[in-house]
């Protein structure tokens, strides 16, 4: 975190908007100041984006009048119902080349039991910090001429940045009470941030957590996606748990919490496993879907989970039962319905599979039979079996490893030799009929398959003149004769 006096938050301020904003104010003669995200990601010199302000007074007529100074070349929106305006103008600063500042006016808000609409009433500036989420949220810069660049923090969300603390400037079952979205924010930002959770906040969690019911799925993904991409997941998740959010809000992956010993045996405990294999991937990737299918990779397990005297705990098929899971997962989550649910359930349904290969003789057809399925999507299947050797027997995990760089060479070989992922049969069930003089029937498929297999297994090159040869061979053994040409 920086160190950011008077001087050098003027500095930081220098955009024209910012003098433009409190000019304006000290003509109409309010207050205003800079808030929220802003202000706490000038100190954790992160990027910032679009910019909130409070005006200790009408936030829609102080839009009105700097709309009115910046001219045509800025768009004002305002919502009556919310009492707050955006006003978007041209900068470089800003996404797409345009920056919005929002406005509102000072409020103070008190909320009921079971809605999430609060009852607003104009209020003071500390009013209204003292009704937003966190300390670190509850800072504010003045922006009139007189204090222009001056921090005002009430709630000593300064030292809580310095301490890395997410805490609420109220009694924090106020706070979570008033907006249940904000326990899920305060898990995203502890995630985000690298931040802890102040105790009594965290108590609060457990305390408030049946209320996140009230709160509709969309927004709640938000949240869940902004925690699967910070840079170190885990954090969040762990949070999620231990604050009795996860079985609530994603009881699939809660089932994977725990370990069983029967006979003296354990299993792995598959909900840290997983975290270990989500950060591992999160080292590598910022893909959200394949950070998703990291999280999903094993969620099969408990349902396939199985205690045989013999081999003592097994999980087998956990991959193919975690694929049908897929699909009811992402629905009720309202995650996308598309080819981004297709990707994550192939992924979940080939992770075992390199493994396999590697485990085993490492053959030229059961590479390009990995490399088919997986097509386009090999080099992320690849990465994510490698996150999942989180084994901690260094000769295991050494010879996984090992056996895993012989895998990469062969699929790099057979990719330059004859690209497999775009691999067609060189014969078609047209060739086969006009041949043999047949209509479609199982014998077609039968020889495509066979000519497959044989392509497959380096039995055969891969051209259509030694594809044909074998079809018709093939199809001798099956009593087909091909038409002579005066047939
Ligand atoms: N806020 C709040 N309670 C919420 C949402 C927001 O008190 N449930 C307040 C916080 O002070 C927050 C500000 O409104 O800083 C702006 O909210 P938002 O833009 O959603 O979040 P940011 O803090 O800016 O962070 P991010 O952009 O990362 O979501």
């Amino acid at each position: 975190m920086r160190d950011i006096g008077r001087e050098q938050m003027r500095e930081l301020l220098s955009a024209p908007v910012f003098r433009q904003i409190g000019g304006a104010a000290d003509e109409l003669g309010v207050e205003c100041f800079l808030v929220g995200g802003y202000v706490r990601d000038l100190f954790l010199e992160r990027p910032s984006k679009d910019i909130d302000c409070v005006v200790v007074g009408s936030g829609i007529a102080l839009a009105q009048a700097l709309k009115a100074k910046m001219g045509r070349k800025a768009h004002l929106s305002v919502f009556r119902n919310f009492g707050t305006a955006q006003l978007t103008f041209p900068s470089s600063a800003g996404e797409n080349g345009r920056q919005a500042v929002e406005f509102v006016g000072a409020r103070r808000e008190s909320y009921s039991r079971d809605s999430r609409k609060p009852i607003v009433e104009d209020g003071t500036l500390e009013d209204d910090l003292s009704r937003r989420d966190f300390t670190i949220n509850a800072l504010a810069v003045c922006l009139n001429h007189d204090r222009f660049g001056e921090l005002v923090d009430l709630f000593e969300g300064l030292l809580d940045m310095e301490d890395g603390l997410i805490a609420t400037p109220l009694d924090p079952d106020t706070t979570f009470s008033d907006d249940p979205l904000r326990m899920m924010r305060c898990v995203r930002f502890a995630s985000q941030l690298r931040f802890r959770i102040e105790d009594e906040t965290q108590e609060a969690l457990v305390r408030n957590a049946e209320r996140i019911k009230i709160i509709s799925q969309e927004r709640i993904i938000d949240e869940l996606n902004k925690i699967v991409l910070s840079p170190r997941p885990s954090i969040g998740f762990v949070e999620l748990s231990r604050a009795g959010l996860l079985p609530l809000i994603f009881p699939e992956l809660a089932a994977l919490e725990g370990v069983e010993v029967r006979n003296g045996r354990a299993h792995k405990d598959n909900f840290y496993h997983t975290l270990e294999v989500l950060d591992n991937v999160a080292q590598r990737s910022d893909d959200l879907y394949l950070r998703w299918a990291a999280l999903l990779h094993d969620i099969g397990k408990p349902r396939s989970k199985r205690w045989e005297p013999q081999a003592g705990w097994t999980f087998k098929n956990h991959n193919y039962i975690g694929q049908k899971m897929v699909a009811p997962i992402f629905r009720r989550l309202k995650l996308p319905l598309d080819e981004r649910l297709h990707y994550v359930e192939k992924l979940v349904g080939l992770h075992m599979r390199p493994i396999a290969i590697a485990d085993e003789e490492v053959t030229d057809s059961a590479v390009r039979r990995l490399l088919f399925e997986a097509g386009e999507d090999i080099d992320d299947l690849m990465m994510l079996c490698e996150a999942d050797i989180t084994s901690k027997n260094a000769e295991r995990k050494h010879r996984f490893l090992e056996n895993f760089r012989l895998v990469r060479e062969k699929l790099a070989d057979l990719q330059a030799r004859d690209n497999y992922r775009t691999w067609t049969n060189p014969i078609t069930g047209e060739e086969i009929m006009q041949t043999f003089g047949i209509g479609p029937c199982r014998q077609i498929g039968d020889l495509k398959q066979a000519v497959k297999d044989a392509i497959w297994e380096s039995r055969i090159p891969n051209t259509h003149e030694a594809a044909r040869a074998y079809m018709l061979e093939k199809a001798g053994e099956m009593g087909l004769e091909p038409l002579t040409p005066t047939d």
